[in-house]
């Protein structure tokens, strides 16, 4: 069989479109489907739908150079295509587990469209699925819709993906491995040639396995890097009521273990966005249904759910009585370089103060129009961050976006109506900010 190297990738979200572009930037022949008209609309006008540094750039490399077409006609895709990427959401349902309503639409496309192919045709999962997903649904439901079978018609691996919104086209680009979950040999050796023929001599170590291994390896990952963080916020709140403790040191002590490493040890509000909340509870509801209680994802679930009201905690330490305050908040996305609000730990904060009876104004440098929609007019937006703070009583640094982290406690003393911060994610000197004015951030009791 000749190499494919025309592919199809169903879903243009962050993984879909971020995929998409760097295959295309690299030469290859990618069809992106996704059932938003309006998104493909703008994808062909160059315009992302939602903010992603250089997401544009590559973009529109990938549109000049015409190896990146749209189409909701997700026929046409498969047809003339060798390979499709499933790359739809699969969100948190109300009872917690997964909603698997796109990838099954995109299982039956599929199975549809090849019922009328004569040629083999690799599916590739990426989609967080769990465990016997990709055999027990999508197989099944391409074998009964196209009338094939499964490693002789068509090929079938999970390949889980790991990119972070804020840096996802370095993430695709610079990998530090990649997992193939293959259902036969076939179908594992042709996606792991498309991988060295994208990534030639930096192609990162490729570890080949079963379906459901790729399937629990993502969720295991995210479990980890979740635990790490509640862990490091765990030590930070010993360390806020302990004389003479400070988290940040200890963290870079830890770090320089070779067995734990540095990353995702940093102590803060606790973590947000649309993945690791969703992959924990769906790993807790799995774990569940096959008789098993995780009672240590069930923590690390519970020091996060926490955290965030430490910002309030500290805010009253500062200043009393939150009632009738003008608080500033600095950073509504849930991590720096995003614009994504879901599940931001700002949500939980600013719905406390409002309860407490504070009145609160916000800024971030991406996520306004989107915190819009959750707010409306309950809080106040504005422009920058020197306007922000401007006679507030307090200021809650909640997101470590790099230029709050040029802000001096002159900014803060020349703005604010009385100069008290909150640094939810240490991100300033506290000996050059404690000298000046009235500071608290997690990890340190001051
Ligand atoms: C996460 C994983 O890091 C990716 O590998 C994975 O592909 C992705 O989920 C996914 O499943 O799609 P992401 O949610 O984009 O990526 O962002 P992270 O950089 O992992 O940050 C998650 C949260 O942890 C953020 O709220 C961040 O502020 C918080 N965090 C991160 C900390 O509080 N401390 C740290 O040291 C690191």
């Amino acid at each position: 069989m000749k190499m494919p190297c025309s592919i199809s990738i169903f879903g243009l979200g962050y993984v879909g479109l971020t995929f998409s572009v760097c295959f295309a930037s690299k030469g290859f022949k990618v069809i992106g489907v996704d059932v938003d008209l309006i998104k493909i609309k703008n994808i062909e006008r160059g315009i992302p739908p939602f903010y992603e540094p250089q997401l544009k750039e590559y973009l529109s490399k990938a549109l000049q150079k015409n190896t990146f077409t749209c189409t909701n006609d997700y026929f046409q895709a498969i047809l003339s295509s060798d390979i499709s990427f499933i790359c739809v959401g699969t969100p948190a349902k109300s009872n917690e587990s997964l909603d698997l309503s796109h990838v099954k639409s995109v299982s039956r496309n599929i199975g549809e469209a090849l019922r009328k192919k004569k040629d083999y045709h690799l599916i590739v999962v990426r989609s967080t699925v769990t465990p016997g997903t990709t055999e027990h649904v999508i197989k099944r439901m391409v074998e009964d819709l196209s009338g094939k079978t499964c490693g002789i018609d068509f090929g079938l691996c999970m390949n889980p993906e790991f990119l972070r919104e804020g840096t996802a086209i370095y993430d695709v680009l610079h990998p530090d491995r990649i997992i193939i979950g293959e259902f036969d040999k076939k179908s594992g050796d042709i996606l792991e040639n498309i991988y060295r023929e994208f990534y030639g001599e930096k192609t990162p170590p490729i570890l080949r396995t079963s379906l459901t291994n790729a399937e629990l390896i993502k969720y295991a990952n995210n479990a980890f890097l979740a635990t790490k963080i509640s862990f490091i916020n765990e030590m930070a709140n010993i360390c806020q009521k302990t004389s003479g403790a400070d988290i940040t040191v200890i963290a870079r002590a830890l770090g320089l273990d070779h067995r734990i490493n540095p990353k995702f040890l940093g102590a803060g509000l606790g973590w947000g966005g649309s993945c690791f909340p969703k992959d924990l509870n769906a790993l807790i509801k799995y774990a569940e249904s096959i008789g098993y209680n995780p009672v240590l994802l069930k923590a690390v679930n519970e020091v996060n759910s926490l955290q965030p009201y430490k910002a309030i905690e500290l805010a009253r330490e500062l200043i009393g009585d939150l009632k009738g305050k003008r608080i500033a908040i600095l950073g509504l996305s849930f991590k720096p370089n995003t614009d994504d609000m879901r599940n931001a730990v700002s949500i939980k904060i600013i719905n406390e103060l409002l309860k407490e009876g504070a009145k609160v104004v916000a800024y971030d440098p991406a996520a306004i129009k989107n915190a819009m929609k959750i707010f409306g007019d309950r809080i106040e937006f504005t422009f920058s961050a020197l306007e922000c703070i401007k006679d507030c009583d307090c200021c809650i640094v909640v997101t470590e976006w790099e230029e709050f982290k040029r802000l001096n406690p002159d900014d803060f003393i020349a703005n604010m109506k009385n100069p008290a911060i909150v640094d939810g994610r240490r991100i300033f000197d506290p000996k050059k900010f404690s000298l000046k004015l009235k500071y608290k951030t997690i990890g340190l009791s001051l």
